[in-house]
């Protein structure tokens, strides 16, 4: 019944910022899934009487990638698999289903934000017991072993049936399918205090939730129109499609333009927010008041005690280093610790399972805690809702608040896309050759201060990640990252992240794009970007 295929290795099967991302064709390649997956089976050292939860984000290719990880998991000696019903689970969820289950891994396939389709993305990656993705040591030892691989095992048996919640066996094999949403939802329970924010909904309180045909629209809809009684129609692309209905399901003001429209609108309601492709990003928006992630991560750091699941209060916070130092600030305040960590959640994992961080987020809108190890989209609009329910503010009240308390850091993101690998090779090389002789120099308008090259070095288990990024800092409290994206699927992407510091008693209402032109200006100036890769313009500004 198990079968041993005979395979070679395939060329670049690296996985990135968050495994292994790829054209979806690529993926539907001979041997080219099953190569990855019997690679990360064998970097484990076998998978024989694991327990296993596998999962995705609905989008094209994933039901039929589920088909084939079951078998092999059979093939492999696994002991049992639970799957989302249909081969549904959103990013945290699993991450949840993981820990809950006390299983020893997970399979994830999702390529996040990402676009879905026949000629869009597709990707997987294995998250660990803790519920986490697996770390750089683990991912390398996969990577290894795509190099070598000969053979993979897959099982000779007739597809599952995804779409009837139970158990069956294949061989000696269990497999589990589960509702998606229902452990998610009890676990959101015991964080947040729901009467409080079903009396807000009661009193009149409105909300658009933009699901962007993703994984997120049976999610919310169970949990804030059924369990907290938000009226129908909050939430809006609820229903998930392979294509995410040809959209771009990124949570931010570009890709989620109809809901930013409603928010800047005269009919808005009072609170906006979206999530992703695999349900871990989230947008957060007010009436007329849209939240930078950078800025949304600070103020829930700064009011997490008003939730019950935090009320004792927070043991750190945990940023990755392109975010914005506004998290800092309130770590300050508080007392408590606050960590930069390289980009990527995986790099959180360890601070939240030492209990050295709570609360973590990233830039690219990204937000969670600790209780799963991934970040996590509803949970951070459940926060967002938990405290407008306590400190009945609006959005723009509780921004200024925020502000005028902690200061600010004006920020902004320009993506340069698709940029040949060479010439996003040459922006970065050439500043790498300046940062010993930068300090003093005048870049357009600024001067630099400082500037280096990003190292980590894990404060729990001692290890380094060299090249993250390099920053330059300016005269006068700016800040300029720049990194090439370990997540895009063609050519390269240049990130360039811009920051401004306003301190408390400054301006804080100033135009966010005035503030923040010299430091854009000096980083042009300093790297020639527009000139090597001849883009004036970046593609994606959020
Ligand atoms: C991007 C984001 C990063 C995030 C990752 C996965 O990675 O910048 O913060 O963790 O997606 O959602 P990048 O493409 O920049 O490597
Ligand atoms: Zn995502």
């Amino acid at each position: 019944m198990f079968k041993e295929v005979k395979t070679a290795p395939i060329e670049g099967q690296k996985p990135g910022t968050s495994g292994l991302r790829k054209k979806t064709k690529v993926f539907m390649g001979e041997h080219y899934l099953a190569n990855f997956v019997q690679s990360i089976f064998d970097s484990l050292d076998g998978i024989t009487g694991f327990d296993l939860v596998v999962g995705g984000d609905g989008r094209f290719f994933n039901a039929d990638a589920i088909q084939i990880i079951l078998k092999m998991a059979a093939a492999n000696g696994a002991a049992k698999v639970i799957v989302g019903k249909d081969g549904i689970l959103s990013t945290p969820a699993a991450s949840h289903l993981i820990r809950k289950r006390k299983a020893n891994g997970g399979i994830i396939l999702s390529a996040s934000h990402n676009p879905g389709g026949p000629d869009e993305d597709f990707g997987i990656k294995y998250n660990g017991e803790n519920g986490g993705p697996a770390p750089e040591h683990m991912t390398a030892a996969m990577f290894d072993r795509t190099t070598t691989i000969d053979r993979y095992l897959i099982a000779d048996a007739p597809d599952f049936d995804l779409g009837t919640i139970g158990t069956t066996t294949v061989g000696d094999m269990t497999v589990e399918i589960v509702d998606p949403v229902t452990d998610y939802s009890a676990l959101m329970e015991t964080l947040f205090d729901f009467d409080a924010i079903r009396a807000l909904f009661k009193s009149g309180f409105t909300m658009t939730f933009d699901a962007m045909h993703a994984v997120t629209g049976p999610y919310a809809t169970a949990i804030l129109e059924g369990t907290l009684g938000a009226p129908k129609g909050t939430v809006m692309n609820a229903i998930p499609l392979e294509d995410f209905g040809g959209g771009h399901p990124d949570p931010n003001p570009i890709w989620a333009k109809t809901l930013m429209d409603k928010m800047m609108g005269d009919a808005a309601p009072d609170f906006g927010a979206a999530s992703d492709g695999d349900g871990d990003r989230n947008m957060i928006v007010g009436k007329g008041a849209y939240v930078t992630p950078s800025d949304s991560l600070a103020v829930l750091a700064a009011n997490a005690h008003l939730a019950p699941g935090y009320a004792r209060g927070l043991a750190g916070v945990a940023r990755s280093m392109p975010t914005s130092g506004a998290s800092d600030r309130v770590a300050a305040k508080l007392g408590i610790a606050s960590f930069e960590t390289p980009t990527g959640w995986k790099f959180f994992g360890n601070l939240l399972d030492a209990g050295k961080a709570t609360i973590c987020g990233e830039e690219s809108a990204g937000t969670g805690s600790d209780h799963v190890r991934e970040k996590d989209g509803l949970w951070a609009v459940l926060l967002w809702l938990n405290v407008l329910a306590v400190r009945k503010q609006s959005v723009a009240e509780i921004m200024a608040d925020h502000w005028s308390e902690y200061g600010r850091n004006y920020y902004t993101r320009y993506d340069y896309e698709a940029v040949p690998t060479d010439a996003a090779n040459t922006v970065m090389s050439g500043l790498i050759d300046q940062l010993d002789t930068v300090v003093g120099q005048v870049a357009g308008p600024l001067t630099v201060a400082k500037a280096d090259q990003f190292s980590y070095l894990d404060p729990v288990d001692g290890s380094h990640s060299h090249n993250q990024g390099l920053r330059v800092w300016f005269d006068g409290g700016a800040r300029a990252v720049l990194r090439l994206s370990g997540t895009g699927t063609e050519g390269a992407t240049i990130r360039v992240y811009l920051e401004q510091e306003q301190e408390v008693g400054g301006d804080f209402n100033a135009d966010k794009e005035a503030v923040l032109a010299p430091v854009v200006d000096a980083v042009m100036a300093l790297t020639k970007l527009p000139t090597i890769t001849g883009r004036d313009a970046p593609n994606v500004i959020t």
